[in-house]
């Protein structure tokens, strides 16, 4: 049985509305790391632009729905599938036999649950190299509960898409996430869905705390995707971590 942990009834409209501006960024690390370990790779929103251009990336993607996204596209990029493996696995628990330079988590460490954030790190340790980069999005730092409300609306030729989300953070931390879609043609709906999930807010703190004792150490920490440095007070932070150990 599939258990759905936020992904399962909307991801094909996961690439529309998800545009985060990141992938240059990403890039980066891929040239310079050549291949690419790549968990909670979604649709391959990330993957399949550095793999034109070059890099090597494999995903590990639990999301069923996700992964068929994912597996439609490559279908149309023939040119790609020898540089991209797709392979259904959860963060806490796959087993590759080989070791990677590089470990990316985009969007995903917040879907990991607390009790699980250590033996997930331990176990993207042991993929990595010695002095291999862990990148990752992390959003900290507390969030207002909010009913549904209108996010973002996307037009495309007769169709419009608009997307909801309704906030509610329960007392251990862990945000309830309600995402409702909407898809009208010609202004006539035609679909609705409703995706619960759920995310953990944390503190920068913490974060610490956790890479330090899974064995990394801290290289950079960045407040965007154009590589500005963090700042005190910014409630997103990217991560730049070595395996110091
Ligand atoms: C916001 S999406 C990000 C997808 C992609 N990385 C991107 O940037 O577009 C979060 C992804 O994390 C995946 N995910 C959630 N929990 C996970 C876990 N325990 N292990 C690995 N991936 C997980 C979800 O299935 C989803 O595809």
């Amino acid at each position: 049985m599939v258990v759905d942990k936020g992904y399962e009834k909307a991801a094909h409209l996961y690439d529309l509305f998800d545009t985060k501006e990141n992938i240059d960024f990403f890039f980066r690390y891929g040239k310079e790391a050549g291949v690419i370990l790549d968990i909670g790779a979604g649709t391959g929103r990330i993957a399949i632009p550095l793999a034109k251009r070059g890099v090597k990336v494999v995903c590990i993607e639990p999301s069923p729905a996700m992964r068929n996204e994912f597996s439609q596209k490559l279908k149309h990029q023939s040119d790609l599938s020898d540089k991209i493996t797709l392979i259904a696995g959860d963060v806490q628990s796959f087993e590759l036999p080989e070791v990677f330079p590089a470990v990316f988590l985009s969007g995903s460490f917040d879907h990991i649950p607390d009790s699980e954030r250590v033996t997930s790190l331990q176990n993207i340790n042991r993929h990595l190299k010695l002095e291999g980069k862990l990148i990752f999005d992390v959003y900290i730092g507390g969030m207002k509960d909010s009913p549904l409300a209108l996010i973002d609306t996307v037009k495309r030729g007769d169709y419009e898409y608009k997307r909801f989300i309704g906030t509610k953070t329960l007392p251990d931390d862990t945000i309830e996430v309600l995402l409702a879609y909407e898809t009208y043609k010609q202004g006539k709906l035609i679909e609705k869905i409703e995706q619960p999930s759920s995310a953990v807010i944390t503190t920068r703190v913490k974060v610490h705390e956790l890479l330090h004792e899974t064995g990394f150490s801290i290289k950079n920490e960045y407040g965007d995707y154009h590589f500005s440095p963090f700042k005190e007070g910014d409630s997103f932070l990217i991560i730049e971590a070595i395996k110091s150990k």
